[in-house]
């Protein structure tokens, strides 16, 4: 496995006696589009702030592509950049004005600086609005001008804050499209919701964070295995559904089972091959089964069964 691009040790944050992280420990590495998941006041923007150098931890570590966060904050600042939930403006910038603003505080000069706005201005297609005022943009266009500006420096590792929230259907799709794109570019991206579908199809990874603790990180495909015991089936019938339903309530390994007009869905505690022998017996029986499928148990009940849906 390749070097992790961030690495959090024993993460701890004291505010005035109230432990906001109690001890996180997970790494990210290049390429990985790691959701970060949890209820309000779980403690994801006080992580992020922390793993940006906004804020110190009181107690732990975090480095970022091998650079630590309390010993030199100013490379971690260059290897990462940080979208917050919330960004100011500035009354009279245009967007190319606010993108060269920050091209100046990373020291870009001449046509180094005129290349980045460039670069990031294509990324993120403002080019058709450059010369707009920042307080005349839509909230997507904004959103897309601050990732703009997040981006300025090229950075390897990408942390956006509840990037989502507020936007429509379709600036979040283009949203999810520059993720993506991010991800194709090799960069590491870790972004947080509170909602999990929201970033469900984007992902690679995800981290799920309760009351300041980490309950789970790894594989999308884990999360929802580690929080459901059955695999659901949903199956289609073509008649007499309550015999069917009757049948197989008496198999084993069929824990629960729901009927709905001519489709039955199956919560079944063991492997394919025994689901494949619990559909011989079906048609042995003489039931007119004529689709079988597996519904893959989505990344919402997963989270909900890990975080049991406490919030503070
Ligand atoms: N500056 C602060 N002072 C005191 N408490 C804070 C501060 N920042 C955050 N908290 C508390 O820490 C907890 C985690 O907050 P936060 O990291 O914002 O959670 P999330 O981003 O997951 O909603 C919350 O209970 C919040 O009230
Ligand atoms: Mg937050």
């Amino acid at each position: 496995m390749s070097e992790p691009m961030v690495r959090v040790e024993g993460l701890r944050k004291d505010f005035n006696g109230f432990w906001a992280l109690k001890g996180l420990d997970f790494e990210l590495h290049p390429g990985e589009v790691c959701g970060f998941i949890g209820p309000n006041g779980a403690g994801k923007t006080t992580a992020m702030r922390i793993m940006a150098t906004i804020e110190l931890p009181s107690a732990g570590e975090v480095w970022v592509n091998g650079h630590s966060v309390l010993q030199h904050p100013d490379k971690v600042r260059h290897a990462l950049g940080f979208m917050p939930d919330q960004y100011g403006h500035y009354e009279n910038l245009t967007c190319e004005e606010y993108l060269d603003f920050y091209a100046r505080a990373y020291r870009y000069k001449g046509g180094d600086r005129r290349q980045r706005i460039e670069a990031v201005i294509e990324f993120t297609g403002l080019g058709p609005i450059r010369t707009k005022l920042m307080t005349d943009l839509s909230k997507g266009m904004k959103q897309r001008l601050c990732l703009g500006r997040t981006l300025i420096h090229d950075p390897q590792v990408m942390l956006f804050d509840e990037p989502a929230a507020g936007l429509d259907p379709r600036a979040r799709a283009e949203l999810r499209d520059l993720i993506l794109e991010l991800s194709a570019r090799g960069k590491t991206v870790f972004v947080s919701s509170h909602i999990l579908t929201e970033l469900a199809d984007i992902c690679t990874h995800v981290a799920i964070i309760e009351k300041g603790e980490m309950k789970f990180k790894g594989p999308v495909g884990h999360a929802q295995k580690a929080a459901n015991r059955f695999t659901r089936y949903r199956l289609r019938v073509l008649e007499a559904v309550d015999k069917v339903e009757r049948f197989l309530l008496e198999q084993p390994f069929v824990e629960k089972v729901a009927t709905n007009a001519h489709e039955l869905l199956i919560d079944f505690a063991a492997d394919e091959r025994h689901f494949s022998q619990l559909l011989a017996a079906l048609i042995r029986e003489g039931f007119a089964v004529v689709e079988s499928r597996l519904v893959q148990s989505n990344l919402e009940e997963a989270f909900l069964a890990m975080t049991k849906g406490d919030t503070e």
